[in-house]
């Protein structure tokens, strides 16, 4: 059984058309997403879309989709961030609309197999940025795998008699096999917006039959994505930003 995991798309389609023809060639059983379907990128709604149409077993809310959907304050969003919000509320279809505006909190439990959340299993919205972050993220996980996004940087957080140690995942592909009595809490990386000074798309392979989970990194049509978002009148930042990784 094997589980591809993926955050943090902001609607970039580019991004998310190279995960799918990656996913059409390997045998992939069931999709989770992490949230932040939208956002940034010029367009959410063939994002929203092509997500839906792959049915993910699970899927919960980011913070730029409770915020598109006016569920959240834009308060805490830098100007770049909180012009695109506008802009994709302004461009959002209403069916869309309506689909992220009923994408579940998480902490969400996943086949009582994993737990996923956006920012941390005590709060959604919550950036977990080292050891300390997630020695409290493992207090809140009753099970040994959990998976996060929010941040956009692929990581690995362990667990091990107490000890709490953090690993950056760098490289193309990166596997690691699963420990018995180690608890996990990993983040994919981002889809359609790196921030690892890698531009390559990330997500991650759970497979649950061989115990391990593969990271990887894929190219994808950057120069496209770049076009739609200075044709669509977004901050140019949002373009540069893609070819950067940042
Ligand atoms: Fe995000």
């Amino acid at each position: 059984m094997r589980t591809l995991i993926f955050s943090d798309i902001h609607g970039n389609l580019e991004a998310l058309n190279a995960l799918l023809k990656f996913a059409q060639k390997r045998h992939i059983d069931r999709y989770v997403c992490l949230g932040d379907l939208v956002g940034y990128g010029a367009s959410p709604n063939e994002t929203i879309q092509k997500i839906r149409m792959l049915k993910p077993l699970s899927l919960i809310r980011g913070n730029h989709d409770k915020a598109v959907t006016n569920q959240d304050s834009i308060e805490t969003f830098n100007p770049i961030a909180a012009a695109a919000i506008h802009w994709t509320q302004a461009r959002i279809l209403k069916k869309n609309l309506e689909f992220l505006t009923h994408l579940p909190e998480g902490p969400l439990t996943v086949d009582n197999e994993f737990t996923i959340c956006h920012g941390a299993p005590f709060d959604e919205d919550y950036y977990i940025f080292g050891e300390f972050d997630a020695a409290e993220a493992f207090d809140y996980l009753d099970l040994p795998l959990g998976f996060f996004g929010h941040t956009h940087f692929p990581f690995i957080y362990t667990k091990r008699e107490g000890q709490v140690e953090g690993q950056f995942l760098e490289g193309p592909i990166n596997e690691i096999k699963l420990e018995k009595g180690v608890s996990y809490f990993i983040n994919p990386g981002s889809v359609g917006q790196p921030r690892d000074r890698n531009s390559r798309a990330a997500f991650a392979v759970y497979d649950r039959d061989l115990h391990s989970i593969r990271f990887h990194r894929i190219e994808y049509d950057i120069a496209e994505a770049q076009k739609k978002i200075l044709k669509a009148e977004l901050p140019s930042a949002l373009a540069e930003r893609l070819s950067l990784g940042i």
